[in-house]
């Protein structure tokens, strides 16, 4: 995967329609993030039990642990970018956002327009999310939010009963090659007891992941369980599956 820092980094959406056939063509990985009812959604969390110990996996700018803790759920984000002070990721993001947001315009049919009704209400829904993020990560930051660069982690084994993976995996299997996912998702299998929700399985171009099908068939992840469920979100054509990888 390309390494980036914060200060370095270009701008992280170029958004390029090639021809007639549009495409969304991120060059690295957006510092974008998404608010609880998106994860509730996406992870199809009614299901869970209140006292699961939940990692958010590349949880980056995302408000879900800081309104799930508020919820009563036990949640601890990790991600590359906690190295990093609140006002140079507040910084990054909002150029990441600014850059998404103008690009949209020439990619609305892309994506469904039923979470979000248009793109004034995505950047607000975005903005909502870094803005309680950042609160929260200036008051509980060595507490809740552990800087980690996956697949290597500190964490002991089943630490974590489950494992969220939002918008990392699948979707830049052009940025991370299959050798880093398995990776990624063996240490998960590490260090969580029950199970890893994966979402989306589509790719940039809203195709479902080629890496899907050397999972299923990788003999290493054999002993383990893994299906995958449709979800009541859906923002990304076609984006609306979860994988669910369980011991
Ligand atoms: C598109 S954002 C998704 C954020 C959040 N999961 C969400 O859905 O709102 C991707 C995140 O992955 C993080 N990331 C990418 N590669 C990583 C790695 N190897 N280890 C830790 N974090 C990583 C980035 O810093 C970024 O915050």
């Amino acid at each position: 995967m390309r390494q980036e820092t914060l200060e370095s980094s270009p701008s992280s959406c170029d958004l390029i329609s090639e021809n007639m056939d549009k495409q969304l063509d991120l060059k690295n990985i957006a510092l974008i993030g998404r608010t609880f009812e998106e994860y509730y959604r996406m992870f199809d969390l009614g299901n869970l039990p209140a006292n699961e110990n939940i990692l958010d996996v590349a949880s980056g700018v995302s408000s879900f642990c800081a309104e799930a803790s508020i919820k009563g759920y036990n949640v601890t984000a990790s991600d590359r970018i906690y190295t990093s002070s609140p006002l140079e990721i507040e910084k990054k993001c909002r150029q990441d956002l600014d850059e998404v947001i103008k690009q949209m315009p020439g990619l609305v049919e892309l994506f469904t327009w039923n979470f979000f009704k248009d793109i004034r209400s995505l950047r607000a829904q975005r903005e909502k999310a870094y803005k309680l993020f950042i609160e929260n990560f200036k008051k509980n930051k060595s507490k809740t939010y552990i800087p980690v660069e996956y697949p290597a982690t500190d964490f002991i084994d089943n630490q974590f009963t489950i494992s969220l993976v939002s918008h990392l995996l699948f979707l830049y299997e052009d940025l991370i090659n299959y050798d880093l996912h398995k990776k990624i998702i063996l240490e998960l299998l590490r260090i969580t007891s029950k199970e890893i929700r994966i979402f989306p399985l589509v790719n940039l171009k809203g195709k479902k992941s080629s890496l899907i099908g050397t999972l299923l068939q990788d003999k290493d992840l054999g002993q383990y369980q893994i299906s995958v469920k449709k979800v009541n979100y859906e923002f990304m054509k076609n984006g609306n599956e979860m994988m669910i990888i369980k011991h």
